[in-house]
């Protein structure tokens, strides 16, 4: 066998074995919730940002999200997570939802406002959309917390330099 057949029979095993792999997880979950857990929008750390909270599920997995703020409307928003597909995809929607909206309209975004717009989750996934909006309630509490007592914010644990 030629080297070039080698290559192009590993190729379409891989593709095979990759479009099996799709067509699971499109049996499993929908499209938005594979497109935000392979394209995660909001990816990643805000410095200085004016609210920020690092949560753990009750699996183990953290989120954290950073929010910018000004005239209490959120201008900026990412997040990061160590967790799982879901949880990205979760994370991705949670700090899509709240983009430029008032800190009371992201204060209140709860577990099935993020599971709705994601099409829904396989029952055993549902917590990872419970994190999601946790995590953003809580930081949400740390931007009201600190808001008007602006040095609480050089001593908030884990973030001094
Ligand atoms: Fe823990 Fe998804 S399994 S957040």
């Amino acid at each position: 066998m030629k080297r070039n057949d080698i290559k192009s029979d590993f190729e379409k095993m891989a593709d095979s074995l990759e479009s099996g792999i799709m067509e699971q997880m499109q049996r499993n979950y929908s499209h938005t919730v594979i497109d935000h857990a392979m394209n995660p929008r909001n990816i990643g750390k805000i410095e200085g940002a004016e609210g920020h909270a690092r949560f753990t599920g009750p699996c183990g997995d953290i989120m954290e999200i950073f929010l910018r703020i000004q005239n209490n409307v959120i201008t900026e928003v990412s997040f990061m997570t160590d967790g799982c597909g879901t949880s990205l995809a979760s994370g991705s929607m949670v700090t899509e939802l709240v983009k430029r909206k008032h800190i009371q309209a992201a204060y209140r975004i709860n577990q099935k406002n993020v599971l709705e717009a994601l099409g829904g989750l396989p029952e055993e996934d549902e917590h990872c959309a419970l994190l999601a909006a946790s995590t953003m309630k809580l930081a949400v509490q740390d931007y009201l917390s600190t808001r008007n007592h602006l040095w609480k914010r050089m001593y908030k644990p884990g973030e001094r330099s």
